[in-house]
């Protein structure tokens, strides 16, 4: 297992989760960015309530860290409703999904995180609980086994997941709104930070809150690590607001280069150009050669390099630009 990343987008750290509820934000009015997705959910928020009816299933996918569980918490206090919250991998069996969906009230919300990870048995209760309000399971064993039929209250399923790609078919078009979150511009990212330091009593000074900004991976939670890190350095130097100088030189220090590239973002477009000559190279030999699943590089390291054209993805494999030669210092061989 590679050592753990200051950019890392995924957040299986208690401490960390218990930051990002203090920072997230509770209302559409206070949530920065999105403004598409934003846009269309105002829309179906106030006219299911106009309706007084449960607002249609949602599905949020994206790249972690862009605030999807953070969404779907605003989504239900916009429509004024409970939200139960669990994930694909917690619930393993169709007793469990039951336990938590005889628990809503009308209207409420059920989110599930990594719902592409729900089991298949799991999953396919769910299609009638999401479509008619019921669920039909099997209760007890052998000769005492029986069917029981189990209404349910009209509520909102909302599922988070990385790529929409990994979700079976008829889960997928049982949702009635699919939302891709995409990727934060600097000036959102910028907010985003203006606003945690806030939150944190710290000041900022305004050209350190742009350099954390451009260096973030288009990420909030991002963002808010390194500002978190960086804040840290700005105390120990007796610091009344943190400093661009102090930025820079942290961020330095945490090896987070100017394009928000880390250490393992380097390494791996490294080692495409000098094995591989800068590809194209399969994504299983990438994952091979830096120690991580396929899933994990697709999902988690991925998404921002191709984005920002570090990394292009051929029939044949990936390939690096000439940006990702230029970011690296490394001189471009000329093309025969
Ligand atoms: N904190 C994390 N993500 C946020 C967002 N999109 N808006 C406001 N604060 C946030």
């Amino acid at each position: 297992m590679p050592e753990k990343r200051i950019v890392d987008q995924t957040n299986n750290d208690e401490a960390e989760q218990a930051l990002e509820q203090t920072l997230r934000p509770r209302m559409l009015a206070e949530y920065i960015g999105q403004t598409q997705v934003k846009d269309e959910l105002k829309v179906y928020i106030a006219a299911a309530k106009k309706r007084d009816e449960a607002l249609d299933h949602v599905l949020l996918y994206g790249p972690p860290g862009l605030g999807k569980t953070t969404l779907a918490f605003v989504i239900a206090n916009e429509l004024g409703v409970n939200l139960k919250s669990s994930s694909g991998p917690a619930i393993a069996k169709a007793g469990d999904l039951l336990a938590l969906l005889t628990e809503l009230k009308p209207g409420d919300v059920l989110f599930i995180d990594e719902i592409h990870r729900l089991p298949k048995p799991v999953e396919e209760v769910l299609y009638s609980a999401m479509e008619d309000f019921y669920v039909d399971i099997v209760v007890g064993e052998g000769e005492t086994s029986h069917a029981v039929h189990v209404p349910l209250p009209p509520f909102t399923l909302i599922g988070a997941t990385t790529r929409a790609g990994q979700l079976s078919a008829p889960l997928r078009e049982r949702f009635g709104i699919i939302e891709h979150l995409q990727f934060y511009d600097f000036a959102e990212l910028r907010q985003i930070i203006l606003r945690s330091s806030k939150v944190f009593h710290s000041k900022i000074d305004p050209d350190a809150a742009t350099e954390l900004a451009r260096r973030s991976r288009g990420t909030p939670r991002v963002a808010n690590r390194l500002l978190k890190r960086v804040r840290d350095f700005a105390e120990v130097k007796g610091e009344q607001a943190i400093s661009l100088p102090t930025t820079q030189a942290a961020l330095t220090q945490l090896q987070v280069d100017d394009a928000g590239l880390d250490q393992t973002d380097r390494h791996l477009l490294k080692m495409i150009i000098e094995l591989y000559g800068g590809g194209p190279v399969g994504l299983k030999t990438i994952a091979a050669n830096i120690g991580e699943d396929m899933e994990t590089i697709q999902e988690v390291y991925e998404p921002y390099l191709l984005q920002n054209g570090f990394l292009i993805r051929t029939p044949r494999g990936r390939m690096v630009t000439a940006k990702t030669y230029r970011q690296l210092g490394i001189p471009q061989p000329k093309s025969e």
